[in-house]
């Protein structure tokens, strides 16, 4: 290969030295066209009408071998990703007449050269961007010195491929904290040098292998649309989607999968019902009862039909540690009340509300029942029949499973007298000019193409959790918050927002000196995932008397050693801010 040389003419003003913009182009084309085997004027682009030189793309080697001695790469700001490699890909007639800048990872399918976490300046806005090498990460200083749950048990002999475990009140299999995060392969990142620590899992969990799986599965074996096409690949998928309705239905111990509609999540549940049902039997003067607790997502559909409907929403009030009162609830109950929609866990305080009692007394007052589950399937055990709600509803991705996929479960009867809320395709048995005549539930429902492979991931999923058991899961959290909470309350100057004794494992807290999102900034410097903000639930934070709070939120693959690095790091913030010791 030759080497292509400059005229003085050709000097860029800018960057003495160097070619200007033109030159490089000319320059750059007639080395790539030399690698290639062409003359430069033969480098012209079937598209290119006019014959001028348009974008020739060079392979890797090409990039590499010539980027160094035309552009120095460390002049060459990158917007796109500051851990990956950058070459300038050289233009021809570039009709901005700029020079172009991709990540070399666009080349060849060969993989991007990553030696440790990039920090990219879409999701931080701070500096958080020093990577130390391991030998340099700082050890956390020692946690708070509590003692630790000790009754759960590394059993690597026993690693749960069976089948879901039958589980008595006092029976209970081992829990391998550390078979269970390996199961999880991003928990293996480092963020900023340090071990992710993922609290984060009320906004959303991790997913296990086993969907990442199912996922790369489907679409390698099984994809098609379903429930129609006379083909292999239609019946797989078809089988595929059915089969994760019925680990959803085995999952929340419903009758029948019929009553398993799939839905995007839990705000699209709930939309469904208040568009569906709630146009049918909410009229001028009737009430809808909501708590204090509840998610955006719980209080804004309801709103938006109460209006349409000249309906009215009355509102559950909460005690000072975060519990519905519930003696105001049955106040609030008359014959007025056509719906009570409630969370079974409060997303922002982690509170659990007395369920059984709520449906108890909406339907001995006549009302049906909606519970929002979204935060509750991930920790507790929950039966609908048991329970008997007329609908309960939640999200695929807070339980491990794909983002954009979720289940409502209705009782048979009530789904059946419900008109559908969206028409289209599938939904239907026959269409005429004149009129339609809709599937049942749930295909009427599902209107459409539906999310199918994030469903098939979501079956996956409640598979995989119930293999744990989710007992198992319950008693492990139980045993984390109850570590995690006298811990946190040893750091200076720190609040629990949420003191509820029935509580799954979400801290909610501020702390003096600090704005939430200013912890939640410097907690990310250490690897430390949190939720910093109102947690879309601002009636529930305005009456515990904030705008916003820090929430960690604990799952199955956390630990007592997660805990003591927050804790730690809560410390050092409290240290900064000059509170001194408990
Ligand atoms: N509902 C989710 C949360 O609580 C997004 O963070």
């Amino acid at each position: 290969m030759t080497t292509p040389s400059s005229t003085p003419s050709e000097v860029s003003a800018e960057s003495p030295g160097l070619p200007d913009a033109a030159a490089l182009t000319r320059l750059a084309n007639e080395m790539f066209a030399e690698h290639m085997g062409h003359s430069a004027a033969s480098v012209v682009a079937p598209w290119d009408a006019t014959g001028e030189d348009l974008p020739v793309v060079p392979t890797l080697a090409d990039v590499t071998s010539i980027a160094p001695s035309v552009v120095p790469l460390e002049s060459i700001p990158n917007s796109l990703d500051e851990g990956a490699e950058v070459a300038p890909l050289l233009m021809g007639s570039d009709p901005s007449g700029l020079t172009a800048l991709v990540p070399t990872n666009v080349f060849d399918g060969v993989p991007p050269i990553r030696t440790s976490v990039p920090s990219t300046p879409f999701y931080f806005l701070d500096e958080a961007t020093g990577v130390l090498p391991p030998s340099e990460v700082p050890v956390p200083p020692p946690g708070p010195g509590l003692p630790r749950p000790d009754f759960y048990f590394v059993r690597p002999d026993q690693p749960w491929d069976g089948p879901a475990p039958e589980l008595g009140p006092e029976r209970s299999v081992p829990f391998d904290v550390e078979a269970v995060r390996r199961d999880f392969p991003i928990l293996a990142e480092r963020v900023n040098g340090r071990p992710l620590v993922w609290f984060d899992n009320a906004a959303t969990t991790q997913k296990p292998q086993a969907v990442i799986d199912r996922l790369a599965h489907f679409y390698e074996h099984e994809n098609s649309n379903i429930h129609r096409g006379a083909h292999e690949l239609a019946a797989r998928a078809t089988d595929a989607y059915e089969g994760a309705r019925d680990a959803v239905a085995r999952f929340l111990g419903a009758p029948s999968s019929d009553d398993m509609v799939f839905v995007r999540g839990t705000t699209e549940a709930i939309n469904l019902v208040a568009q569906s049902w709630g146009r049918a039997n909410v009229g001028p003067g009737d009430e809808i009862v909501i708590s204090h607790l509840e998610h955006h997502a719980n209080i804004v559909p309801w709103q938006q039909l109460a209006a349409e409907q000249g309906a009215r929403l009355r509102v559950i009030p909460v005690d000072g540690s975060g519990q519905i009162l519930l003696d105001e609830y049955r106040s609030l109950l008359s014959d007025r009340t056509r719906l009570v929609a409630v969370t079974h866990v409060s997303n922002a305080l982690g509170t659990v509300v007395p369920v059984h009692r709520i449906v108890e007394q909406a339907h001995a007052a006549g009302a049906r029942v909606l519970i929002d589950g979204a935060q509750s399937v991930p920790h507790l055990p929950v039966d609908v029949q048991a329970l008997d709600p007329d609908f309960y509803v939640f999200s695929g991705h807070k339980i491990f499973g794909p983002t954009g996929i979720g289940a409502l479960y209705g009782k048979q009867d009530v789904l059946e007298s419900m008109p559908p809320w969206e028409g289209g395709g599938n939904m239907i048995q026959d269409v005429t000019f004149e009129r339609t005549i809709y599937q049942r539930p749930p295909t009427r429902f599902e209107a459409g193409t539906g999310n199918i492979a994030d469903a098939v991931g979501l079956g996956a999923a409640l598979d995989y959790l119930q293999r744990i058991g989710i007992e198992n899961v319950a008693r492990y959290e139980r045993a984390l918050l109850d570590y995690a909470t006298p811990a946190l309350q040893t750091v200076p100057g720190l609040r629990l927002i949420g003191t509820a004794p029935d509580k799954v494992s979400v801290l909610s807290f501020v702390l003096d000196g600090y704005q939430p999102e200013e912890v939640g900034q410097a907690l990310n410097r250490d690897g430390i995932a949190v939720r910093a903000g109102h947690h879309c639930a601002q009636p529930i934070l305005r009456r515990m008397g904030h705008e916003a709070t820090v929430r960690a939120s604990l799952s199955l693959y956390n630990t007592c050693e997660e805990v003591d690095v927050l804790v730690a790091a809560l410390h050092r913030l409290a240290a900064d801010a000059g509170h001194t010791r408990r």
